[in-house]
């Protein structure tokens, strides 16, 4: 048997992880692969019966399991919680926990929706990349002073630290990766301002010795955000630092059409994690019009890069693929014209077409 922890979290977290479970079931019907699932809670649902955004037991939990499935988590009602307790310490709880240094962020252009994208079609159509984003160090992770004062002077801060391994082991991931694409890497720091990036990117380009058929660039962060919506189709992989990754990403999402149908995998040294890039949104939540896509497609990564199914997550992607080509659409990529479905009307579509 293959342990699947399902941690839907808050928000439409519920929902969307639902019915990716509903997909694994019907996938795995087809293709037996013997997944089990458990669930646990984080986030806001999980402080609300155990005062806590992520309990211990979660995280054991987590790290004996084959693969983890994440919806999101986060809300209004726990905004004004001390740090420690806001929803979002469950999720660096788990990527520290899990040590899941690693997170895949892929945009792909799907030709149905190429008129989704505010961009212009002939500007984003064809465009397929990857960004690489370090998910346990920098900024994110480092020494900081939530207040304090200076010369009778409120202030606060926060450290960004890499050191040359925890560059080198994202670095080599990167590489390893654009060898199956379409081997080129752009590497994403702030080397003309921060000293951290000037050690990155020293670090890249010795780590870039042992992959002498990838082609290394290096683009300031600045640059590269503009460079994602003027010419996204010149990126394969994007390799970058914990903080730049979670901006660029959310930006290259556009790219896509929509932020709702964006997979991640958050690759770890024990178990590996799989989310949709988007938020709780507890402003849909409840309301059966959230988009499942994201989460079933990052569903689909879990099969092809902790359980080795790549026939599997392939049958996943395809049966999305043939859902949005009959031109079915949930509120977020809807436009006129096409038929409009909420989220247990497109996932039961989507199992159909399994
Ligand atoms: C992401 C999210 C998280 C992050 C938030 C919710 C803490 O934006 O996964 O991109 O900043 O990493
Ligand atoms: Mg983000």
């Amino acid at each position: 048997m293959k342990k699947i922890i399902v941690i839907p979290g808050d928000g439409i977290g519920q929902e969307i992880t639902a019915s990716a479970v509903k997909v694994l079931k019907k996938v795995d019907e087809k293709f037996n692969i013997g997944l089990e699932f458990d669930y646990r809670d984080a986030g806001g649902t999980s402080y609300e019966k155990f005062g806590t955004p992520l309990t211990d037991e979660a995280l054991d939990a987590c790290k004996k399991a084959d693969g983890v499935l994440f919806g999101a988590v986060g809300g209004k009602k726990w905004d004004s919680l001390p740090v420690h307790l806001r929803p979002e310490k469950a999720i660096f709880g788990l990527r520290k926990g899990l040590g899941l240094f690693a997170n895949l962020r892929p945009t792909k252009v799907y030709p149905e929706l190429i008129n989704s994208s505010p961009l212009k079609p002939e500007l984003v159509g064809g465009s397929d990349l990857l960004i690489v984003r370090e998910l346990v160090g920098g900024i994110y992770f480092g020494p900081r002073c939530e207040s304090e004062l200076k010369d009778g002077v409120e202030q606060a801060w926060d450290t960004e630290i890499y050191s040359v391994p925890e560059i080198e082991r994202i670095t080599k991931l990167a590489f390893e990766t654009a060898k199956i694409r379409r081997g080129k890497v752009t590497s994403v720091d702030k080397a003309n301002v921060l000293a951290a990036s000037r050690l990155w990117r020293k670090v890249v380009n010795d780590v870039a010795k042992n992959f002498p058929d990838v082609e290394l660039s290096h683009l300031y962060v600045d640059n590269a955000a503009m460079q994602l919506v003027l010419n996204p189709k010149q990126f394969d992989v994007i390799v970058t630092n914990n903080i730049f990754g979670d901006i660029l990403s959310d930006e290259a999402s556009v790219i896509g059409g929509s932020i709702g149908l964006m997979p991640s995998a958050s690759i770890g040294e024990l178990t590996s994690l799989y989310e949709p890039i988007h938020g709780s949104a507890p402003d849909i939540a409840g309301k059966g019009i959230a988009n499942p896509m994201g989460t079933i497609l990052s569903a689909a990564m879990l099969l092809r890069y902790s359980l080795n199914r790549d026939d599997a997550a392939q049958a996943i992607e395809n049966a999305i693929d043939k859902t949005l080509a009959d031109g079915y659409r949930t509120a977020d990529i809807f436009t006129d014209g096409f038929k409009r479905v909420g989220t247990d009307e497109v996932t039961e579509i989507i199992c159909n077409n399994l």
